[in-house]
């Protein structure tokens, strides 16, 4: 599985630091929605699902996470600890999130608006359809 991990370039000077986020430009695709995770209670496991046709970037802003991700035939894990990268979670890949930080912000870009349609929330139908070639 080709994991993607964009490095996002840091504006850094006495003051702190900034990030800049362009689609198109250090973003692979159009930016449609943004929404963030925080105040993630502790144990939590969240995700359990892949997405028929949405790409999606996501950045800890702040803190760490771990991604469990699964292309139905390869399980990789990465922890995201830093707002200077970004992990691209293509369609077709199962991802869980887990051992989120206390002071963990999850931003997620996202390439259209969210549409209850385009989950596979079960897992045993993604692999069925994984097995079937249906996104290829
Ligand atoms: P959910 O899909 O359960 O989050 P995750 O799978 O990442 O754990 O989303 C939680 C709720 O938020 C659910 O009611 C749907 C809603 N939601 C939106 O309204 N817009 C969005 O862009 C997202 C990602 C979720």
């Amino acid at each position: 599985m080709n994991i993607q991990l964009i490095p996002l370039q840091t504006h850094g000077d006495a003051r702190g630091s900034l990030v800049a986020l362009e689609e198109s430009k250090n973003i692979p695709f159009s930016i449609k929605r943004v929404y963030y995770m925080y105040d993630t209670k502790s144990g939590v496991r969240r995700g359990f699902h892949a997405h028929k046709a949405l790409t999606q970037l996501a950045i800890v802003v702040r803190g760490s996470c771990k991604f469990l991700l699964d292309d139905g035939r390869e399980k990789q894990t990465i922890t995201l600890a830093t707002p200077t990268e970004g992990l691209v979670i293509e369609p077709w890949i199962w991802h869980e999130m887990y051992d989120y930080s206390d002071d963990c912000v999850l931003m997620v870009l996202a390439d259209d608006f969210y549409s209850e349609e385009d989950y596979i929330r079960n897992y045993d139908e993604f692999i069925t359809l994984v097995d079937k070639n249906v996104y290829s």
